[in-house]
């Protein structure tokens, strides 16, 4: 993988997410868990800054609603609206999968939006878009709120692991199938706190996942 910028479409922003070129060594501490860095918190704080002026021209003159998927979007969430300079709402929709380890199980929604969303212009953000199942499960019920539109944003895009048609709007990285923590992003409820994209170590899920119970 690559941190180059690929040219930005209008509809469609994109970067190949990486640190290839020259590896920022993981910590010490996450060593043992931490395969690599995927992603540095230097290119997701670059990346985010690009995102948003794009989100600022697609919703430029409008009020917009930011409905954000709990809870591996805090990171993300909190970098990017702060570089958002739009006049918004924020709030959040609960929902967790809930199998465990590197697959998803049964979808779960554990919190319903609370702002009315009717009319108005929504940005649903996401930490990751993968298998797809979330935001297809997201996308109908938000719909039904009668938004007058929804664009996706999403840090994180795995398209070879897609199994729905759902495409984001926004993304921040474009990254292959690897097993990433870290910048919100869990394995077994661990890891969010990381300030960078990591590849866990194929051994600590094999290990967990025969210990730890499901969520
Ligand atoms: C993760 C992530 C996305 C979803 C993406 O959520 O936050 O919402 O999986 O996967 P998919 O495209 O295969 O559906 P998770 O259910 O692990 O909950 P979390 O946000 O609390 O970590």
């Amino acid at each position: 993988m690559t941190s180059k910028l690929k040219t930005q479409s209008p509809r469609r922003s994109g970067s190949k997410g990486g640190n290839s070129k020259r590896k920022t060594p993981v910590p010490v501490r996450w060593r043992k868990e931490v395969e690599r860095i995927l992603i540095t918190d230097d290119q997701i704080a670059r990346r985010i800054k690009i995102l948003a002026r794009a989100i600022e021209r697609d919703f430029r003159g409008r009020e917009m609603v930011v409905v954000s998927l709990l809870n591996g979007t805090v990171m993300f969430l909190a970098d990017l609206i702060r570089h958002l300079n739009l006049p918004l709402r924020l709030d959040f929709i609960g929902v967790s999968s809930y199998g465990f380890g590197t697959e998803s199980g049964e979808l779960v929604f554990t919190k319903e939006l609370r702002l009315d969303v009717r009319g108005r212009d929504v940005l649903l953000v996401d930490d990751i878009l993968d298998t797809g199942k979330t935001l297809s499960r997201v996308l109908p019920k938000l719909r039904a709120l009668k938004p007058r539109r929804i664009k996706v944003c999403v840090l994180l895009d795995k398209p070879s692991r897609r199994v729905e048609k759902i495409r984001a709007d926004h993304v921040g990285f474009e990254i292959p199938d690897f097993f990433v923590i870290g910048y919100g992003l869990d394995f077994a409820e661990r890891y969010r706190n990381l300030p960078f994209v990591g590849v866990l170590h194929p051994h600590i899920y094999k290990e967990i996942s025969q210990h730890v119970p499901k969520k």
